[in-house]
């Protein structure tokens, strides 16, 4: 049987801030990578968005000008500087200090919902999918940029598994072994559309990633 969502995040003190200043300077050089294949997802967004796991910003850049955004965010270690990026690009933000898992936001309250980097770290992603198509309106979309497993019997894949405990240690939970392929396409959408693809970073277990939309 499988553990129920969790209500609360863990703050850890350390790892929040060491992850907070990490994703800070990393951000750039992350998302040079992932930027042509967010771009595509991410065209078109409405003005008003809610997005999962925002850390401290990453995608505020693909967010329209004067944009609202609805930032669940459980860590409270990255609020500071994901306020900062907000000012910066000019977006209305509204942080939800809760878990993807538990969003608390009507059914069918809204037109978009993004992520990137964060279906590999919440406890339960299946349950933030179910959530992700609970507030969605029918027709609503789900655009998504997320690293993943490996295709098996790979070197990348070795490497996922030898490194998954220090890795998930380091970055707060992060699995980078999760099929989330697999998990978006039976989630319940209307409809999937999801590009696998390859990128070339010395993080090896991080150079698996898929990018995608789905329809509620
Ligand atoms: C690897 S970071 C990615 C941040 C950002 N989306 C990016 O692309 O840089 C993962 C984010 O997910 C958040 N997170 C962790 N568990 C979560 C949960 N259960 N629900 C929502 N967000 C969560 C973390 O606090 C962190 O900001």
């Amino acid at each position: 049987m499988s553990s129920p969502a969790p209500q609360e995040f863990a703050a850890n003190p350390v790892r929040g801030r060491f992850n907070s200043a990490f994703f800070s300077v990393m951000g750039g050089y992350i998302n040079w990578h992932m930027h042509q294949h967010k771009s595509t997802v991410f065209a078109g967004l409405p003005r008003s968005v809610v997005e999962i796991g925002s850390g401290v910003g990453a995608n505020l850049r693909y967010l329209p000008v004067g944009a609202h955004l609805i930032a669940i965010e459980p860590n409270p270690y990255m609020h500071a500087r994901l306020r900062h990026a907000a000012r910066r690009y000019g977006v209305e933000l509204e942080i939800r200090s809760v878990v993807g898992e538990r969003i608390d936001l009507p059914d069918a309250s809204t037109d978009a919902v993004i992520s990137s980097l964060v279906l590999c770290t919440v406890e339960h992603p299946a349950a933030v999918l179910a959530e992700i198509r609970r507030i969605l309106r029918p027709g609503g979309r789900f655009s998504f940029a997320e690293h993943v497993a490996a295709k098996p019997v790979s070197p990348t894949r070795w490497l996922q598994r030898i490194l998954r405990r220090p890795w998930a240690w380091v970055f707060e939970g992060c699995s980078c072994e999760r099929d989330l392929t697999d998990l978006i396409a039976s989630a319940g959408f209307m409809s999937v559309d999801i590009n696998p693809y390859r990128i070339h970073s010395p993080f090896v277990p991080f150079n698996a990633h898929i990018a995608g939309t789905a329809i509620a």
